[in-house]
């Protein structure tokens, strides 16, 4: 695809609508919230949107009624709704890799026909599920023994990326829902200090592994694998039949499966319409089923599906995952933002802005248009983020007065887990106050008027000073539940793709994480055994003789 392809349509930098955008934001100029609010005090309810059980404030956004009109017609000219249309179709939207986009059918309902190919794909989708959840309740309720007999007490996921972070980001989010005698841990790190680490105080014959990987082709998740079945074996005895007791996998590819040694009847499977980072779930979420139970992982399904038929009907002016992505394109074109901020005020989402990077970044990191153009517009952003209020002491200084325009996402609920004991429950309030200031700080800031008017020596005003105007979005919900979190991880993953149909990129495929793969291949016996690789570049090839003698080798 090194040629420039014909161009399939105009290109987004050429379209009316993006030109309009461009001449708004220079007469919106430096404009301030504050005068957004002065001049419409009712956008504090009015830029609201209520999805599900997720109420949505926009309303401290550098946007006006036409800015938003400008940022749907975008949307209208580049087709969002008739790609939303074929992603939900099953038509093959995935075009480098000639596939379906369909993890919108994993948590459709059973009288729910998608086809793919002229096939019916929601039928085979519960069966999984009817076979997750058959053997989830036999591993909770101590059918499913070990090998020798004795109960299952620990289970272990080794998977990487799509098959680690959805499931190791959830039993995180929904530790209250989980069965807490049992111990569950997520390897993904090729380094060995990751397994051994998950292993080392378990008891094998207490032990489950679920190998989870879409092509079981990944040497990280391989060679746990082995490594994981070889240290269950020498506490069992040596004896290979104990692997089928402790060995379940999750995957496409029942080939490679069979081949690593996992009886097929043990395999839980999915299909290529599922994307790796979309795939939490599929079969991809049996250690999150095991720890939760299967009604509560339905209900988390019950969520995703809430916000796709959210996503597939709404009109454009309610529709969440348009508006959420529509802005982040808004202040990538026109603000120069390079970075999104995800705050969660809620400790049991530690995980959840890492599960957006994956979905985010591995999704929409992309400099070629779907016809193969080098897209002249900026494309994903870098997202990252921590929960609060612990980024408030560390790194919110520089969102507050840095030079840099960081959109931030605050996600909080009103209510904290209900097995909180009293006094820990009493804090939930001054979590949600400083949920609050800090949006309110970003947007509003204080003036020097305001700095000086405190008595404050002149020298120190302008480092007293905040200018405000950062733009957030804030996502308040009840309580954080197995609904509520499908309903949070659909709204993005419909944001992502809002963003990649209007920017006209492919974001299904991830061709950029092949090349690291195969370098990775070639210097492996370089590192081992000093083999001669060929057309090494000269930094490489120091640091890999530097690397050599610092191993001793
Ligand atoms: O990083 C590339 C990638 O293919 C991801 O998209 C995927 O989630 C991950 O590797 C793991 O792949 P698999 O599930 O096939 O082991």
């Amino acid at each position: 695809m090194s040629e420039m392809n014909a161009e399939s349509r105009t290109r987004l930098n050429r379209l009316p609508e993006w030109n309009a955008l461009g001449k708004h934001r220079e007469a919106l100029g430096q404009t301030h919230l504050r005068e957004l609010f002065e001049t419409d005090p009712g956008r504090g309810t009015g830029y609201t949107l209520r999805v599900g059980d997720l109420h949505i404030d926009y309303s401290k956004h550098l946007v006006t009624d036409e800015t938003l009109t400008l940022l749907r017609e975008l949307a209208a000219a580049t087709g969002v709704a008739e790609l939303r249309d074929a992603m939900f179709r099953g038509e093959k939207i995935n075009v480098t890799e000639d596939r379906a986009v369909l993890h919108t059918a994993l948590r459709a309902p059973a009288d729910a026909v998608v086809e793919v190919d002229g096939e019916n794909v929601v039928p085979a989708v519960h069966e999984v599920l009817d076979k997750m959840a058959a053997f989830s309740g036999r591993v909770r309720s101590g059918e499913w023994t070990g090998f020798t007999g004795k109960r299952i007490k620990n289970v272990v996921n080794i998977g990487i990326g799509g098959s680690d972070l959805g499931p190791a980001m959830a039993y995180e989010a929904l530790r209250a829902f989980t069965d807490r005698s049992l111990t569950v841990r997520f390897v993904s790190n090729v380094d060995g200090a990751d397994l051994h680490e998950a292993v080392r105080d378990l008891d094998p014959a207490e032990t489950l592994f679920i190998i989870a990987s879409k092509t079981f082709t990944t040497i990280e998740t391989i060679t746990n694998a082995t490594s994981a079945r070889q240290w269950l074996l020498a506490g069992l005895g040596g004896d290979e039949a104990a692997v089928a007791r402790h060995f379940v996998a999750l995957s496409t590819n029942a080939e490679k499966v069979t081949e690593f040694g996992i009886d097929p009847a043990n395999m839980f499977g999915f299909w290529d319409w599922v994307g790796g980072r979309y795939s939490f779930d599929s079969a991809i979420g049996l250690s999150l089923m095991i720890a939760i139970g299967a009604n509560a992982f339905r209900e988390l399904l019950g969520g995703f599906h809430t916000v796709d038929e959210h996503f597939r009907t709404a009109a454009p002016e309610d529709n969440a995952p348009l508006l959420l992505g529509l802005l982040g394109i808004w202040y990538g074109a026109f603000f120069d933002a390079q970075s999104h901020a995800v705050l969660p005020y809620s400790h049991y989402l530690s995980r959840f802005t890492a599960y957006l990077q994956q979905l985010d970044m591995e999704s929409n990191g992309k400099s070629v248009d779907r016809d193969g153009n080098p897209v002249e517009w900026q494309t994903g952003p870098v997202v990252w983020g921590t929960p609060g209020t612990n980024g408030q002491h560390a790194y919110y200084q520089l969102i507050h007065q840095g030079t840099k325009v960081i959109p931030a996402d605050f996600i909080g609920f009103a209510r904290p887990v209900a097995e909180l004991e009293p006094a820990l429950a009493a804090q939930h309030d001054l979590l949600m106050a400083n949920f609050f200031a800090q949006t309110q700080a970003l947007a509003f800031g204080k003036t020097a008027e305001e700095v000086r008017a405190e008595g404050v020596a002149e020298a120190l005003v302008p480092h007293k000073t905040f200018q405000g105007n950062h733009p957030t979005t804030t996502i308040l919900a009840g309580e954080l539940t197995p609904s509520v979190l499908g309903q949070l991880i659909a709204l993005y993953e419909h944001k992502v793709f809002v963003q990649g149909a209007v920017w006209n990129i492919d974001s299904f495929d991830q061709w950029g994480v092949e090349l690291g793969k195969v370098l990775a291949k070639r210097l492996e016996p370089a590192l081992t055994e000093g083999a001669q690789v060929d057309d090494l570049d000269p930094s490489t090839r120091a640091l890999v003789a530097a690397y050599r003698e610092l191993r001793g080798r």
